[in-house]
């Protein structure tokens, strides 16, 4: 076992050895990580404390150059991350790289974040004062990131914090460990001082709770259970939270959509990354007239999609990532079938060159809105189409479920795109584009309980990973 906690600038074992096999080829032992104890966490959260009053007053072009300096080396070493991600996680490396490179510009974005980050200035109603707004950090962050973007999301949170000078702490996936290593890796060697960014691998049910405590905020991001649960933890210490949690992302074709456009669209965003993403499409809601057309042309696109090892330079969709997840998804298919869905593409296992997780992209039609298929986030390659009259009809269904973080339509008519734009629930609406996919420069986040605690991203995370302060100065000058 590697010693992959990073704890005030030192890299240390945990306390256990936890076994990471590639999801594309169960035989192949991707490495060995620690599982580590509450008592790593709570050293790591009082490095973060120490790091504090020095990383929230250090002069914004050193931060910013640091960060700028991470993003380089995330794109130099895009490769190296992209095809460790493929390895732990499964997604292709071409979607492994891509994701790499996102966390890289995400770095370079908050690098110039640091030094345009805005205070406000207003008169005063009294003679010869003013009033000055600052944002100041927030303190010691505590970030617990989910296994399917394992160096995004952690790469999102970190930056950001960092950025408007908070400390951190990063907890990853203990399914996922390899990639937010090679994140340590990297800040320490892009300058960043001794306990402004902590690392330690292992389960958040051993953990959460000393990070929770410790921290004066939390920012999540996995299943909504997990963060209903955070949040409860949260309470008595009043810690900041932020969560962002699961989707079931509604994606509408109308009659006047384009075919073309409509196909792609759903695809992408129902099987790319293996259907493993919190904006993933989950309910196609199609319009009558366009049903049959559009359920030919998608059933077609998912079975062409080439699944298969995730390294293997033809394959279009990895495995799914772990073997929890893959019976999940089974379960759904099971269930569905039971329901009466009926089946257009996929359906269960594939074979590959190797032993892994393989599922076809699955499609199921005849379903409705009430079947267990379309309530609870699946968060795999399966998906369900639902048949309804009209754009109304659709509306109404896309909003009655619980969740609302995603979502997306697909049409020709400026004015329905607007109708369905303001009348979605979502906290992200797509129009002709998938409902994954996301950019690193706008609020990224939806409506409780698919979010809770103020947007990620962009200039909007300042909510989050700032604190206000409002200044009365009496200054005398009239
Ligand atoms: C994307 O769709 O580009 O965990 C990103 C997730 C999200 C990120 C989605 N937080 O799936």
């Amino acid at each position: 076992m590697k010693a992959c906690n990073y704890i005030d600038g030192q890299w240390r074992e945990g306390e256990r050895p936890s076994s990471i096999h590639n999801p594309s080829d169960l035989d192949e032992l991707v490495g060995t990580y620690p599982l580590s104890a509450p008592s790593d966490a709570e050293d790591a959260i009082a490095a973060a404390r120490k790091a504090l009053p020095a990383w929230s007053r250090s002069n914004i072009q050193v931060r910013a150059d640091i960060l700028r300096r991470a993003g380089d080396a995330l794109f130099a070493r895009a490769t190296e991350i992209g095809t460790l991600l493929s390895r732990e996680e499964g997604k292709t490396l071409k979607e492994g790289v891509g994701e790499a490179q996102r966390a890289a510009y995400v770095f370079h974005y908050y690098a110039g974040e640091v030094v345009r980050h805005p205070g406000q200035w207003y008169d005063s109603l009294r003679d010869g004062h003013n009033i000055i707004v600052s944002y100041e950090p927030v303190g010691v962050v505590a970030a617990i990131t989910p296994w399917n973007f394992p160096i995004a999301v952690p790469a999102w949170k970190t930056a950001a914090a960092l950025a408007y000078g908070n400390t951190v702490v990063l907890k990853p996936s203990e399914l996922t460990p390899g990639c937010a290593v090679l994140l340590a890796e990297i800040l320490e060697q892009a300058g960043l001082p001794n306990g402004a960014f902590n690392l330690v691998l292992g389960d958040g049910r051993a953990l959460g709770q000393a990070l929770i405590d410790g921290a004066d905020a939390v920012t999540f991001t996995g299943a909504t259970p997990t963060g209903r649960n955070i949040l409860q933890l949260a309470a008595p210490t009043m810690t900041k939270v932020q969560l962002e949690l699961g989707g079931k992302n509604p994606f509408i074709v109308l009659d006047d959509a384009d075919l073309d456009v409509a196909v792609e669209a759903a695809a992408q965003g129902t099987w790319g990354q293996t259907g493993q993403r919190c904006t993933g499409s989950e309910r196609i809601i199609v319009t009558r007239r366009i049903h049959d057309a559009f359920v030919e042309r998608l059933a077609k696109a998912a079975s062409a999609f080439k699944v298969g090892h995730a390294l293997d330079a033809d394959t279009q969709i990895g495995p799914v990532a772990n073997q929890p997840q893959f019976d999940k998804n089974l379960r759904f298919i099971a269930k569905a079938k039971a329901d009466g869905a009926e089946l257009a593409a996929g359906g269960g296992p594939v074979e590959a060159r190797s032993r892994g997780f393989y599922l076809a992209p699955t499609l199921f039609i005849n379903t409705t809105n009430a079947m267990e298929l379309n309530r609870e986030e699946v968060f795999g390659p399966v998906a369900g189409v639902i048949k309804v009259e009209d754009l109304d009809e659709a509306i109404a269904v896309a909003a009655d479920c619980e969740l609302a973080l995603s979502s997306g339509i697909a049409t020709t008519s400026l004015k329905n795109a607007e109708r369905y734009r303001r009348a979605s629930t979502a906290g992200m609406v797509m129009i002709n584009a998938p409902t994954a996919g996301l950019e690193y420069h706008v609020p990224f986040g939806g409506r409780a309980p698919s979010g809770f605690g103020g947007r990620e991203q962009g200039a909007a995370s300042a909510e989050f990973f700032t604190e206000m302060k409002t200044a009365y100065v009496n200054h005398g000058v009239i």
